[in-house]
């Protein structure tokens, strides 16, 4: 049956009431939603009111600092990867290993921080064009280093989160946002020194 048939044989139903929506424009509510392009609905760098009882200026400053250690630990998490996959030499098997178990480290962290920059009304940096942006851990080269050249990149990677942190850690507990300095102690702190 073709469509215009089906149409008016819906039409003419009772039962074709209730789905002629089916049939109009371009396929009706079966038709998958593409290209709908919109607005942006809010800023990056910009903050929601949240009935979580900081002021406006505290949670922009929090979701800035968060925002620079987010993207660093974007970028820390693909280099986890990127030495995990071009791992080699005799100790190959236990770094492979050990590298993706840092890599999914850094990825628990990120979602709680992304998440800790959603609770404080921000926007979290998720793109990765607009983490490359912000980091300013070092790019490295889309070639193969040497496995300690690879191993110290990451570490240096991690003191720069580490500075950061430490860095927003003083400054949350002088502004009072408790919630991101505990996250921030307790989780990011920690495990980037471990
Ligand atoms: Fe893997």
């Amino acid at each position: 049956m073709s469509l215009m048939a089906a149409k008016g044989r819906q039409a003419s139903s009772g039962a074709g009431e209730r789905y002629k929506h089916l049939f109009e424009g371009d396929g009706g509510s079966s038709q998958p939603m593409l290209h709908r392009l919109g607005e942006e609905i809010q800023g990056f760098n910009t903050q929601r009111l949240l009935p979580i009882a900081l002021p406006h200026d505290v949670r922009a400053e929090s979701c800035q600092h968060l925002n620079r250690i987010l993207a660093d630990s974007q970028i820390l998490y693909a280099l986890y990867k990127k030495h995990h996959w071009l791992m080699r030499g005799l100790t190959f098997y236990q770094l492979h290993l050990l590298l993706d178990k840092h890599a999914e480290e850094q990825l628990a962290l990120i979602d709680l921080v992304a998440e800790r920059v959603q609770t404080l009304g921000g926007v979290a940096v998720g793109d990765p064009r607009h983490v490359a942006e912000i980091t300013t851990i070092p790019r490295p080269p889309d070639g193969v280093e040497e496995v300690v050249a690879m191993l110290s990149r990451l570490l240096e990677a991690h003191e720069i989160i580490i500075a950061k942190t430490r860095d927003a850690i003083e400054l949350t507990g002088r502004s009072g946002d408790a919630g991101t300095n505990d996250l921030l102690t307790s989780d990011v702190l920690r495990r980037n020194e471990l």
